[in-house]
């Protein structure tokens, strides 16, 4: 797989698990083919890395299926030499020399990084927050708009600070209401 040949115009979501046939790692994985439809429609491709063979993904992968009652349907990296958690700086050596923290990248259809997070190994992610974040992001891209704290899809927006308010009026043709000049809030675009 060549990876930006793999993203193509789409956004990216690459993960990394600490170890295959582990519990934590077994219920995300689970989680994140229950949401597959949820990437799909923002038109987002999710690849998980493992620090394991393929061959031990494919056995692992029955019991996610048996398990967490989803069949994996997501590219998951053999990465049994490191070498693509090296590079991407996966591995924190005070934590565990060998195993992977939980990393995530959402990459946008520039191949630019837009957000990273890290969790420790213990801790489950929350992959609803991880689209949240890519929510916003493409409301960013799209509509110059910016998401304000505990946002959720469908709730109101911020105008971009960048933007002038004549280009808002452009942008915003049914107006915004401003509660400082820097803060003006406008329904959410494309809804
Ligand atoms: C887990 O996936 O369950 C796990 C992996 C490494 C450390 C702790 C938990």
């Amino acid at each position: 797989m060549r990876f930006h040949e793999w993203i193509g115009d789409s956004w990216a979501v690459l993960f990394s698990h600490p170890k295959d046939f582990t519990p934590v790692c077994t219920t995300e994985l689970g989680a994140v083919a229950k949401l597959k439809s949820e990437f799909d429609k923002r038109g987002v491709k999710v690849i998980g890395l493992s620090v394991d063979p393929v061959t031990d993904h494919k056995k692992w992968a029955s019991d996610i299926e048996e398990t967490q009652g989803a069949k994996l349907n997501f590219p998951l990296i053999g990465d049994a030499d490191r070498k693509v958690s090296s590079l991407y700086d996966m591995i924190h050596p005070k934590a565990n020399d060998t195993l992977t923290v939980r990393s995530v990248f959402v990459i946008g259809p520039d191949k630019k990084i837009k957000l990273t997070i890290t969790y420790p190994a213990s801790t489950g992610r929350n992959f609803d927050e991880i689209l949240r974040v890519i929510d916003s992001l493409q409301l960013t891209a799209k509509h110059s708009v910016a998401t304000p704290v505990n946002w959720h899809r469908g709730e109101d927006v911020i105008i971009v600070p960048s933007l002038s308010d004549e280009d808002a009026k452009k942008k915003f043709p049914g107006g915004w209401k401003t509660v400082k000049p820097y803060l003006r809030v406008v329904k959410q675009p494309g809804q």
